[in-house]
């Protein structure tokens, strides 16, 4: 017989999601859920979906099911240098801003947050802009923090091997200087890699959260699409809080930080708007 996932069992489960994760799956995904919900229940051998349901609930005390369903749930879509338009606003205006500030001040300490970093092309990105940007990076301490909620992704993340669709985007000259080809794949070169940090980070568990804080720049692109409005606001207030003055965040070209939270002032650059604190 065909699975088959029950509108009040697909609440049931959601609801569970949404407590544990913060994300809110809509009923049209009803069959996205219930592909990988199939699996899920084959691997832990629960017969229906209500056994597999009161496993989550009352038996997977160390929450490690709970983490295979979101590993499997989670959209991990992500490329090298993904919205050119914002990382170059991010190069050439915030950055610039920032490093000069810190240098006047004698402030030689740069932290920047990629949370929702899935894969590693959006921090390793980052790391190739620094290297790109700040001319006396050498007298620099960088560190780009790269958080996520899925496990299998961030150990994708560590190793930094991509197929060429990651790096379709990539500069020719930068492809040439941070990537090495060996068998069909670009490895990240070790330089960028010890530039960034990977964290295993449920952006709705509050009392982790909280210990991310003191930032310059904070990306969080494409990842609160999926958050309902509470969750998102609760998070984007926490990178309110965890920005430097004069910090900038940056969200999903389709987001706007300011109208999740109208504290961030708006700024624009040639040809995009940026959001700081
Ligand atoms: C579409 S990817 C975005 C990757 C990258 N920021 C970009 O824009 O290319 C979304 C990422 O958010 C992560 N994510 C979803 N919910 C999360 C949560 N509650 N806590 C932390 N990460 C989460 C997913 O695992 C996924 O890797």
């Amino acid at each position: 017989m065909p699975f088959e996932l029950e509108i009040d069992e697909f609440e049931r489960l959601t609801d569970l999601i949404y407590r544990k994760a913060g994300i809110r799956f809509e009923q049209k995904k009803i069959y996205y859920i219930a592909k990988r919900l199939e699996k899920r229940m084959a691997e832990v051998g629960s017969e229906t979906v209500m056994d597999y349901i009161r496993h989550l609930k009352f038996t997977d005390r160390d929450g490690r099911e709970m983490q295979e369903l979101l590993n499997s749930l989670t959209i991990n879509e992500t490329y090298f240098f993904r919205d050119f338009n914002q990382l170059q606003a991010f190069a050439e205006d915030s950055l610039d801003t920032v490093v000069t500030q810190k240098a006047a001040r004698g402030d030689r300490c740069l932290r920047i947050w990629s949370s929702g970093c899935s894969s590693g092309e959006e921090p390793y990105t980052l790391g190739i802009i620094l290297q790109e940007m700040i001319d006396d990076i050498k007298r620099w301490e960088v560190e780009i923090v790269a958080t996520d909620i899925d496990e299998v992704i961030l150990d994708k993340a560590r190793k930094g091997i991509y197929m060429s669709r990651s790096v379709k985007d990539v500069p020719k000259e930068y492809l040439a200087q941070y990537f090495t080809r060996s068998s069909g794949f670009y490895h990240v070169n070790q330089k960028i890699k010890d530039m960034v940090r990977f964290d295993y980070l449920n952006l709705n568990d509050r009392a982790v959260l909280r210990k991310y804080r003191g930032f310059d720049f904070i990306f969080c692109r494409n990842v609160l699409i999926y958050f309902d409005d509470v969750s998102r606001r609760r998070v984007v207030d926490h990178y309110y809080m965890a920005l430097h003055e004069g910090g900038y965040i940056f969200l999903g070209s389709a987001e706007s930080p300011t109208r999740i939270n109208p504290a961030f002032k708006l700024k624009k650059t040639a040809n995009h708007m940026v959001y700081y604190k």
